[in-house]
């Protein structure tokens, strides 16, 4: 992943914004040392932004398509309320180990329910409404993510998508891969729904902010 934002602003927003807690750090600093492919962890800036969007839509339900180690699940399930749940997916079972161990040790880890498998398959077979939904898996699958999370949605819900600009490969026409492309058709379809009304937050590597039109 291309950085889009320069370090020191980075570094600067991340001393402002809420900090990382220590079971998050250790988790993180785990999947660095023993994944090739750490990056995909949202981080703790992203992490804080996660945060305060479950916790300014009074989250009780969360759903997340894309779970790896469990990093950003714990985010939500440190901001959402005792009560609350987070049902996560993945396929990936290596990812899934390390996740359940930190969640084992976190004391909201038990809030947090993992679903293995397709995520599409998982999404046909919930019921909603949930209050927060975070896609953040295959990004050829993203419009299809999209339309199932629109129909599982609360009324007054919000819908994250992650990595919508794609290192800024979304500015390349044509697409240079597919998942460039998929990336750059659920953009156009979310900006193009009269349901939903959104703003691409430019956190990293771009976070498609979605909500319904009231
Ligand atoms: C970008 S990572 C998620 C990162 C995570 N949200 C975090 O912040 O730590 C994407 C994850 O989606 C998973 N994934 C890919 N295709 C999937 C599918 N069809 N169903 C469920 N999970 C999938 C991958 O195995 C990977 O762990």
């Amino acid at each position: 992943m291309k950085p889009l934002i320069s370090p020191e602003i980075e570094a600067y927003a991340l001393a402002h914004s809420r900090p990382e807690s220590s079971i998050r750090q250790a988790l993180r600093e785990e999947t660095e040392r023993t994944r090739d492919d750490a990056v995909m962890v949202v981080g703790p800036l992203e992490g804080a932004f996660l945060q305060m969007m479950a916790q300014l839509v009074g989250a009780k339900r969360v759903l997340e398509i894309g779970m790896f180690t469990g990093y950003s699940a714990l985010c939500f399930a440190e901001a959402i309320s005792e009560d609350g749940t987070v049902i996560t997916c993945e396929i990936d079972e290596e990812a899934a180990a390390i996740a359940r161990r930190y969640f084992a040790r976190s004391p909201v880890g038990k809030n947090i329910e993992i679903r293995m498998g397709p995520a599409i398959e998982t999404m046909r077979t919930l019921t909603g409404p949930f209050d927060l939904i975070f896609i953040d898996a295959d990004k050829i699958n993203y419009v299809n993510y999209y339309q199932r999370g629109l129909e599982l949605l609360a009324p007054r819900g919000v819908m994250l998508i992650d990595n919508v600009l794609w290192s800024g490969e979304v500015l390349k026409q044509p697409p240079p891969d597919e998942r460039t492309a998929a990336i750059q058709e659920l953009n156009r379809a979310v900006a193009q729904d009269p349901r939903v009304t959104a703003v691409l937050v430019t956190i990293r590597d771009g976070v498609l902010v979605v909500r319904r039109k009231t």
